[in-house]
């Protein structure tokens, strides 16, 4: 079902009538088009369906580009990232350019759609802005991490949720809800597997987040659980280059205090939370797709 999805991309794309974007279009490998895959199982396969899943992909393909600039990441989807193969002018350019002609497409779907989806992008930046707030520190608070990927990955996936149940006049409210939960226990799974998984399998950068600055569940969880000289050493190695020791260093010493184990555990909650609701509703066929977003090793 998801061949009409890429089909509307490349038509949007041609649509351009731009060699040089057509170019950058076919340099981008395709992600696991989760966000599509939502909306189509929520609101069928029809072509207003199919379009709000070829635009989410295409804005959220836009604020990929844009990350890798702002994350120095040098990989995407197994291949040289554009700001890498390119330079960082090519990234943020392109990344615009995905971003408007999805507005611009956006309007002429639905008025509601329109609104749900772009005032989700707004949240997504502005979560993006506070993810590089909060890493100029050693961020220890939990409700700041939660608060900041609540806007910069939930907002989207929630808006392709109620998007796509507004297309087919199912309660909003409902897959709001769900959408959101999704959103967050997405984000925090990719944050564990940034420390668990390498580079091969995530086909980005592996380890990395912690060296941006970034202090996301786990390193959140430790930092609280150790004491003395090791709660020193953690924070002396945020934001900087990790030394193979080190690397090994916090991995075990998250075993030991089971703060993978404790982030896993928040994301399935998240997830059953949603399941239970969209059970309530009669909507098992969307308790797959909620179990895929936790269970994954990329
Ligand atoms: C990556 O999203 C960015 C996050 C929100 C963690 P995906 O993991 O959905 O990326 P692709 O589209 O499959 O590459
Ligand atoms: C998610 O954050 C990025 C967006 C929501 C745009 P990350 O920076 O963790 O995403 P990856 O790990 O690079 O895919
Ligand atoms: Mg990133
Ligand atoms: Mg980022
Ligand atoms: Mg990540």
């Amino acid at each position: 079902m998801l061949e009409a999805v890429e089909r509307q991309i490349q038509h949007y794309i041609t649509d351009l009538g731009d060699p040089d974007a057509r170019m950058l279009y076919r340099r981008l490998p395709h992600g696991k088009r989760l966000r599509a895959r939502l909306i189509l199982t929520i609101a069928g396969t029809g072509l207003p369906a199919v379009k709000t899943a070829a635009i989410v992909e295409m804005i959220h393909a836009a604020s990929l580009l844009h990350d890798d600039v702002l994350d120095e990441a040098y990989v995407r989807r197994g291949r040289p990232s554009i700001n890498a193969a390119f330079d960082n002018k090519t990234a943020i350019m392109f990344g615009d350019v995905l971003y408007s002609k999805g507005f611009h497409e956006l309007v002429d779907i639905d008025r509601d759609v329109a609104r749900i989806i772009s005032d989700a992008v707004v949240r997504l930046s502005l979560g993006e802005r506070q993810d590089i707030v909060l890493a100029e520190r050693f961020n220890a608070d939990r409700t700041a991490y939660l608060n900041m990927i609540d806007q910069k990955t939930a907002a989207l996936i929630q808006a392709s949720a109620e998007a796509a149940a507004h297309l087919v006049g199912k309660d909003r409210r409902i897959y709001r809800t769900y959408g959101r939960n999704l959103g967050l226990a997405f984000q925090m799974i990719d944050d564990l597997l940034d420390v668990t998984e390498d580079a091969a399998t995530l086909g980005k950068p592996a380890m990395h987040d912690f060296a941006e600055g970034k202090t996301t569940l786990p390193y959140i969880y430790l930092h609280e659980a150790l004491k003395g000289a090791d709660k020193q050493r953690l924070a002396a190695l945020h934001g900087r280059p990790l030394q193979p020791e080190d690397e090994a260093w916090i991995r075990t010493e998250m075993d030991r205090h089971h703060a993978i184990e404790r982030s896993r555990d928040e994301a399935k909650e998240l997830i059953e939370e949603a399941i239970a609701l969209m059970a309530d509703a009669g909507e098992t066929s969307l308790e797959a797709i909620a179990r895929s977003m936790i269970e994954r090793s990329f």
